[in-house]
């Protein structure tokens, strides 16, 4: 079928509208994180980066509100109450660098990743309500890895090295979070038409690819 074809079928539309309203609390959820962290950045330039980030986030969830009514699928948040506390009290006990690497190299770069893959199957309309969401997601990645980079710089050599050691655990850890709170991701993303081993493939090879320039640090 056709992606423009597919808004017409409704298992499709209940299923990427599924979707839709994940990305969109996650998004809400990461607005709520950084917002927090504002107060107590390390310098004024990364106050402004995060309160930018904000802004975008708060764009990203009207876009989606918007798409979402207008696609006239069920709102019903996919993360209850509980959950996005757990969210929020996670983020709230990270370390500044320990933030960095679970906001900006896990739910940034590869939750935007995974979201990627989901582009080229939507129909058009939802492919338009992400595109502005997209492309600012890179900003983000950008400016988080940026400061992760300085960040490791300024550690001695054994302490950059067991931080950089440390990041695979911290992304499992995350990824399993995700799968425990009894959102059933793979059927999501099955339910629009992915190929989900495609997509967890591709967001691996990303996480590998981030993983490889971060050890170039440890060569510097
Ligand atoms: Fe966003
Ligand atoms: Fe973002």
């Amino acid at each position: 079928m056709k992606t423009q074809d597919r808004i017409h079928d409704q298992n499709y539309r209940q299923a990427m509208g599924r979707l839709l309203v994940m990305y969109t609390q996650i998004d809400y959820l990461i607005l709520r994180a950084v917002a927090e962290r504002i107060a107590d950045a390390p310098d004024d330039e990364t106050r402004l980066m995060l309160a930018k980030q904000v802004g975008d986030e708060s764009r990203h969830v009207r876009i989606q509100q918007e798409w979402i009514s207008r696609f006239g699928t069920d709102p019903t948040p996919i993360f209850g109450a509980r959950q996005q506390a757990m969210f929020l009290t996670h983020f709230r006990s990270l370390d500044w660098l320990n933030f960095l690497i679970d906001m900006y190299v896990c739910v940034e770069a590869l939750g935007s990743e995974a979201v990627e893959q989901i582009v080229p199957l939507a129909d058009p309309g939802t492919r338009q309500s992400l595109a502005t969401p997209l492309q600012d997601e890179v900003d983000h990645v950008a400016f988080g890895l940026a400061c992760l980079r300085r960040e490791l710089a300024g550690l001695s050599e054994q302490a950059r090295q067991d931080t950089i050691n440390s990041i695979p655990a911290r992304l499992d850890y995350l990824d399993d979070s995700l799968h425990n709170m009894g959102v059933d991701v793979p059927a999501m993303f099955k339910a629009v038409g992915a190929d989900y081993q495609a997509v967890v493939h591709t967001v691996l090879q990303r996480r590998q690819a981030l993983m490889d320039s971060l050890q170039q640090l440890r060569a510097a």
